[in-house]
């Protein structure tokens, strides 16, 4: 080989690995390290981020125990057999971010949703997925199968409506320990052109979320 097809040669390698590293997902935040937020005032659970890399966020602990604000269900026996997100989506948010959306009707910096999604369990009867339990035909809870977070940061994720998305893994539990962010054409898109409120998909969870009325 020439020098000069060599140097070519190495030109187009290095070349590549730009363009791979280009098309990552951290490509998509423009953010400087030195302005991402440091604290997040009115919350206690805050996201994590990882050492080494502040765009990688670590799987935020005891999210079961967050306040639980809604299931979307799409069965894959309705969707070709395979849902984006199959079954149930639970969607837990941390308390202190749903106390202040409930005091100020906003979310938090720092607010996390994460969504956990849970298969239909028992053997289905029926062509759409669905079977019996006492309670009638329906679809009823089985394994979890994969968890989802966004994250409400106006420092890391400007140029996606202040949410950054990351996914776990969409497999049995465990989950991944951390998750780089997710492009904006694999998440927050669809979520800026449909979300109803401020990136999230609230007029499903409104019915839950506002205090219950006890009678007059
Ligand atoms: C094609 C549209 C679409 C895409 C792509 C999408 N989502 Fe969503 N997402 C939704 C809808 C609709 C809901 C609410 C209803 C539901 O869960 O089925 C939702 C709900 C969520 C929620 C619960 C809080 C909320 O905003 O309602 C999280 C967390 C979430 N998505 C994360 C993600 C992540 C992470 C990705 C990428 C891996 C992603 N989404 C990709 C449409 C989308």
């Amino acid at each position: 080989m020439s020098t000069a097809s060599t140097v070519a040669a190495i030109t187009l390698a290095v070349a590549g690995v730009l363009a791979v590293g280009s098309a990552s997902a951290q490509s998509d935040y423009k953010g400087e390290p030195s302005t991402f937020s440091k604290s997040y005032q009115h919350i206690t659970n805050a996201p994590e981020w990882a050492a080494d890399d502040p765009m990688v966020l670590l799987q935020p602990k005891n999210f079961r125990r967050w306040v639980f604000i809604g299931a979307p269900l799409t069965p894959n026996g309705l969707n070709g057999g395979h849902a984006s997100f199959p079954e149930f989506h639970n969607v837990y948010v941390q308390p202190e971010a749903f106390q202040y959306y409930r005091d100020h009707g906003e979310w938090p910096e720092g607010t996390m949703m994460a969504k956990e999604l849970q298969l239909t369990g028992g053997k289905a009867t029926e062509k759409d997925g669905s079977r019996y339990e006492p309670s009638g035909r329906g679809y009823f809870p089985g394994a979890v199968n994969g968890m989802d977070v966004s994250v409400k940061d106006s420092t890391r994720f400007g140029e996606s409506k202040n949410w950054g998305f990351y996914n776990f893994g969409h497999h049995a539990a465990p989950y991944e320990a951390s998750a780089a962010p997710a492009p904006i054409a694999a998440c927050a898109g669809c979520h800026i052109a449909n979300a109803s409120e401020d990136m999230v998909y609230m007029d499903l969870y409104r019915p839950i979320v506002e205090p219950l009325k006890l009678p007059e």
